[in-house]
């Protein structure tokens, strides 16, 4: 998820970063895989790098799949008082939801320059596991709930467009397209 309003410079120490897909991307609409114990190495090294990528952007959210990795991880950081907050979510879960709704503008690294007002419970209890393997549990509203379930949504292939009609969805990916295809031709030139 990207908020235009935080804008974040990467830090000089920077991992690797990776590049991050681009809408529509079949890797994009499948369910990720959930972490084994065996691929805990793997996510060790792949979250510093998701978190670079994603600082890079700048965003304050980005899944596994957004890079190319179909598993189960998440990291976000709202950046609260422009200071670092992150969160690296393994196997993540939303477990409980309010009935209240609330609606935010929404974007997402993966449709970039998208936008669009989506509706979504307000609070959400999330169970996850740390980097460590030990099992958490937080409760989230506003912002971090939103995101949250941004993020989560990515794990099963979902994008936020995936929550407008049909006829919305398709003006929002047809613009993207549009707009991809000409930056591509810009960089021809
Ligand atoms: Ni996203």
């Amino acid at each position: 998820m990207n908020n235009p309003a935080i804008c974040v410079q990467p830090d000089a120490d920077t991992p690797e970063l990776l590049p991050i897909l681009i809408a529509p991307n079949p890797i994009l609409k499948a369910r990720a895989h959930a972490v084994q114990p065996g691929d805990i190495e793997r996510v060790r090294s792949l979250i510093p790098r998701m978190f670079g990528s994603m600082y890079k952007a700048p965003g304050i959210g980005l899944a596994a799949p957004q890079v190319g990795e179909s598993l189960r991880v998440v990291v976000v950081d709202l950046m609260p008082n422009d200071q670092h907050q992150p969160y690296g979510l393994i196997n993540p879960e939303v477990i409980a939801t309010s009935q209240e709704l609330a609606t935010r503008e929404e974007g997402c690294l993966s449709l970039p320059n998208q936008f669009a007002d989506i509706t979504r419970p307000a609070k959400v209890k999330v169970r996850y596991l740390d980097l460590s393997g030990a099992k958490r549990e937080i409760e989230a509203e506003g912002l971090f709930a939103a995101c949250l379930q941004h993020e989560i949504d990515h794990l099963d292939g979902v994008l936020f467009v995936d929550h407008l009609s049909i006829l919305k969805r398709n003006m929002i990916m047809r613009r993207l397209a549009k707009e991809q295809r000409q930056k591509r031709d810009e960089q021809k030139r």
